[in-house]
């Protein structure tokens, strides 16, 4: 379960991607240069999250160190599709990997102008739908609520031909629901988890350390609920899950993929370890000559 394979009818040289938002390739090739590319942490490749419109992101401070992991309130700065797809896009490129595109829309209407745009890309092999911000519209967070992804989804599955991938938020209720509503809707495939909601108080002052108070708790900390997730979440559906929360290892890795995932992401670890992914890949690789397989736990 360590070789090639096939995600939505891409072919993958291994089951390693990276966790939307956690790898700049852009700024790693400025820093590694070539040798980047020669080995390159991941089997896919995962834009950071991009929306229609340029964003600056959240006030600062944007970042917490907490016990065992980190919580970010960055707010998605990114250039805007027209930036991206300027900027970005010639230098994604040029990655020796397939190219996945996250999305965030703020409407429906905005999420379907972003998939039909990046879908009409040659340089994109997937999509990737992030649903954990609200609906200006609703004012419901769409990924929390399943009718409600599922009419996300409906409303972009037509925009393009292109593999989508929905990415759910832990912090639903019934994630289950969620991903089975995202399934009904067209969605090819599904990762899981984002981050789960959380604070830190400034020792110094009492109150909360984030520019926006609360933010987004990763790594380590979150990786048991993560594994639960990934299990319920894909003995639900039948289309392809890519697991993530706190991957550090290629043993975390394994747990991931005996638990339901077909392929896995590593997300902050790659801020301490930027050639984590490879180093994943390999303890991987490792495990799966002395262990008999990571045939998933998945029911039926
Ligand atoms: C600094 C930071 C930025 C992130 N940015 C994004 C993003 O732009 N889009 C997205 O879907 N997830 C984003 N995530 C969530 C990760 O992709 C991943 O789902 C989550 O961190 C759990 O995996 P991990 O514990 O291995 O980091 C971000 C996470 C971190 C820590």
């Amino acid at each position: 379960m360590s070789g090639p394979l096939d995600i939505c009818g891409i072919r993958l040289r291994g089951p390693v991607l990276n966790g939307s938002g956690t790898f700049d390739a852009i700024a790693a090739r400025r820093t590694f240069g070539d040798a980047l590319l020669e080995d390159f942490p991941f089997d896919a490749f995962v834009s950071k999250t991009i929306t229609l419109a340029p964003r600056e992101g959240n006030p600062p401070p944007r970042l917490w160190e907490a016990p065992a992991g980190m919580i970010n309130s960055i707010g998605l700065p990114n250039k805007g599709l027209e930036g991206f797809v300027r900027h970005d896009l010639p230098e994604l490129h040029e990655l020796p990997v397939p190219l996945a595109v996250s999305v965030m829309g703020f409407s429906r209407d905005e999420l379907a102008a972003l998939v039909e745009e990046v879908g009409a890309r040659e340089e994109v092999s997937l999509l990737e739908l992030n649903v954990s911000c609200p609906n200006v519209e609703t004012g419901l967070v769409m990924g929390a609520d399943p009718a409600e992804t599922g009419r996300a989804v409906e409303r972009v599955r037509a925009r393009t031909e292109k593999p989508l991938i929905v990415k759910l938020t832990p912090n639903a209720t019934d994630p289950a629901s969620v991903g089975a509503a995202a399934e009904a809707a067209g969605a090819d495939a599904l990762s899981l988890v984002n981050t789960l909601k959380g604070m830190a108080l400034d020792p110094a002052t009492g109150r909360p350390w984030l520019g926006t108070g609360a933010g987004g708790v990763s790594g380590p900390a979150v990786r048991a609920i993560a594994l639960e997730q990934v299990r319920e979440v894909s003995a639900r559906v039948s289309i392809p899950v890519i697991g993530m929360g706190g991957i550090g290892s290629g043993r975390d890795a394994a747990d991931f993929l005996l638990a339901g995932a077909d392929c896995i992401a590593v997300g902050t670890e790659s801020f301490r370890d930027p050639a984590a992914g490879r180093r994943v890949s390999r303890e991987l690789t490792m495990l799966s000559r002395n262990e008999r397989d990571f045939s998933p736990l998945r029911a039926g």
